[in-house]
């Protein structure tokens, strides 16, 4: 299989159209069987409910090429399983397990050519969606549904891959308890979007948020769970029923324990505890792990003692780890990796 001629190592994480994408409709109650299209474009109703309340989920998961040249996909039965809790909070019909896997396997095949090369630091980045796409004017669910899965080649989420961010402490919030804040709604992003360009406007790279009823926990970011590391080398990572559960995140967990004998928290994560902190990174599928310098809380700097110029050791290290079982470089846990070819 020739690959495109595309700058694998120079790729930001942007939108390049593929060959082909999975559609399949949902009429009359029922999904119909699905199928691969050349068409990248959508055409609906002007009325349709994503358009006018926001009826709409998506998940991202990834395609790496391993070292001895297999396509593997990590724990798409995760996505599959979140993209139902997704569904069902938004009275979207469930799209099933098992044709959600099927719908990956084939748009990863059917755009092989896409999978970036091993070692060249880029990804297939799998963008499944659903989304109301009949017409509503009154507010309650479409009747007819599209859900739709779609490839695109990307290198890192953050400008300079690895290198250390900085964040602010958002005064707005993303989600609210008993919100939508677990699951990956489009409604999420729309609301998110201000703040981001306010936080880039100023300066950061990203937006720290609390949680909405006391602003004195730490949450998560736009699109990205955290994980703390504290002097005593613990892993942490903040617990709150109105983050989204990060697979990442999820799989990190596991890395330290198992493959680093680190010790775990999943706890409530004060704000007043970062200036304690020994490191600080993102954790996402698009953003793997993104070490954090600095956290700015109201022009109070907390300094991340792993400084701004790399990450810190413990953040590399689960780094090493998990890549290294996404590439196929370490045994991977069973079930964690979906071979396509
Ligand atoms: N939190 C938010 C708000 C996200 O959008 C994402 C991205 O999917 C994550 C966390 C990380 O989740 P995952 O590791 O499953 O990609
Ligand atoms: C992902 O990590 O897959 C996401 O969906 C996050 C998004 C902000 C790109």
């Amino acid at each position: 299989m020739e690959k495109k001629n595309i700058d694998w190592g120079n790729l930001g994480f942007g939108y390049i159209q593929t060959d082909k994408r999975y559609v399949s409709d949902y009429k009359d109650g029922a999904w119909d069987n699905g199928r691969l299209t050349d068409d990248a474009n959508v055409v609906i109703s002007e009325c349709a409910g994503v358009l006018q309340y926001a009826q709409t989920c998506f998940e991202g998961l990834k395609a790496y090429t391993t070292e001895d040249g297999r396509i593997v996909v990590f724990r798409p039965d995760l996505n599959a399983d979140r993209m139902i809790d997704s569904a069902k909070r938004l009275e979207i019909p469930v799209f099933p397990k098992e044709r959600f896997l099927d719908a990956v396997e084939q748009v990863v095949a059917a755009n092989e050519a896409y999978v970036p090369p091993y070692g060249s630091g880029a990804t297939l980045y799998l963008r499944p969606y659903m989304f109301g796409s009949s017409p509503v004017i009154g507010v309650k669910p479409a009747a007819e549904y599209q859900f739709r899965l779609f490839a695109t080649p990307v290198g890192p989420y953050f400008k300079g891959g690895v290198k250390p961010i900085t964040i602010r402490v958002s005064d707005l919030d993303r989600a609210a308890p008993h919100g939508t804040g677990h699951i990956k709604a489009g409604l999420n992003y729309a609301m998110s979007l201000y703040n981001i360009v306010d936080a880039h406007n100023q300066g950061y790279d990203e937006n720290m948020y609390l949680d909405a009823a006391t602003h004195t926990k730490v949450e998560e970011t736009g699109g990205a769970n955290f994980i703390f590391i504290t002097k005593d080398n613990k892993v942490v990572t903040p617990k709150s029923d109105s983050i989204l559960p990060s697979i990442t995140r999820r799989s990190l967990m596991v890395v330290a324990k198992d493959y680093l004998g680190l010790e775990v928290e999943e706890r409530v994560v004060e704000l007043s505890e970062l200036k304690d902190m020994a490191e600080c990174g993102l954790c996402g599928t698009a953003a793997v792990i993104s070490p954090v310098g600095k956290i700015v809380d109201h022009g109070t700097e907390i300094c991340l003692p792993s400084g701004m110029s790399e990450m810190g050791p413990v953040t590399q290290k689960l780094y090493d780890t998990l890549t290294g079982i996404q590439m196929g470089r370490i045994p991977a846990p069973e079930g964690w990796i979906k071979v396509i070819k």
